[in-house]
């Protein structure tokens, strides 16, 4: 019997008790909204005793202009769908709850959170370290598990983790797409018919880079014109960016002699999306 709490002291009591029967923690923090990307998570998150999901969309990651008040919720089909896939704990706190009217205490890192994402979105990784970190707080898990989709995050993530000495393992898990390839997300919500359409060019993106890297291509600045010329013939779409980095530092690189992520962010129509590959050299 899965419970739904919307307060920390909650949170607290039913990981104490978890704690003192030994029970390993899972812990798979989302936004809601959940699809099969979150549920895999979910299930990969069952290796352990109890799984907690926290359903918050988070307001300190969101900058101004952003889609805070538009953000899809719908906590009944979450609930229905952490109930069918053994989660324990659902939770659901008010922004209140995490940010009283006092709060003045942030996650700020350097070089990692200004690549990529952190140039058009200046204040979201900040948001999210500053909301993880809260949230490992609350919840202590054991494990906690991540989506490569968002890989930029993913790699923020784990290396505040290190340098705080945080007690959790965080476990990357692959991009689960739609049977078309489009890379599953919440925001998918915001296409029309024609757009969605329109926003299958990551993928194909994807698909013609790693097609070029398979036949030899090492030079990053071929692979990306090559990419970005495949997008630029879709005219509902605008790239935000599109970038070979060290899979580490996130980092531009020159030449594909190492672990390389290749990520993009591409405006269709007024809906940003966000997709990427990786390649390591063998
Ligand atoms: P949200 O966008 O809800 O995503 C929650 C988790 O699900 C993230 O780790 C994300 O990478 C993963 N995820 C989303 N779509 C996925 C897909 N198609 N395949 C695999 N995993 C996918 O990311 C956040 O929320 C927030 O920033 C959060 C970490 C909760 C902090 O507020």
């Amino acid at each position: 019997n899965m419970k739904i709490v919307k307060t920390i002291e909650e949170v607290r009591q039913c990981v104490k008790e978890w704690r003192r029967e030994g029970l390993s923690i899972g812990f798979v923090p989302t936004m809601g909204y959940l699809h099969e990307g979150h549920q895999s998570l979910i299930n990969r998150a069952g290796e352990n005793d109890r799984v907690v999901v926290s359903i918050f969309v988070n307001p300190m990651q969101f900058g101004p202009k952003e889609d805070l008040a538009s953000y899809p919720r719908d906590l009944e089909r979450d609930s229905r769908l952490c109930r069918d896939n053994g989660v324990d704990l659902i939770f659901h706190p008010e922004p209140e709850e995490m940010y009283d009217a006092g709060f003045c205490s942030y996650v700020d890192m350097s070089v990692l959170t200004e690549e990529l994402c952190g140039i058009s979105r200046p204040v979201h990784f900040r948001g999210v370290c500053t909301v993880v970190l809260k949230l490992f707080n609350i919840v202590t898990p054991d494990r906690a598990y991540f989506g490569e989709k968002d890989a930029q995050q993913l790699a923020i993530i784990k290396r505040m983790v290190k340098d705080l000495n945080l007690n959790a393992e965080v476990i990357g898990c692959p991009i689960v797409r739609e049977f078309d390839g489009l890379a599953k997300s919440s925001r998918n919500t915001y296409l029309n018919a024609e757009e969605r359409k329109a926003a299958l060019v990551l993928y194909g993106s994807i698909r013609l880079g790693k097609k070029l890297i398979k036949d030899g291509e090492r030079d990053a600045a071929v692979l990306i014109k090559a990419m970005k010329e495949f997008i630029q013939k879709e005219p509902l779409a605008k790239i935000d960016y599109l970038k070979a980095v060290d899979a580490m530092s996130m980092r531009q690189v020159e030449k594909l002699d190492r672990k390389v992520l290749v990520a993009m962010a591409v405006v269709i129509g007024k809906t940003r999306l966000i997709d990427n590959f990786t390649f390591e050299r063998n």
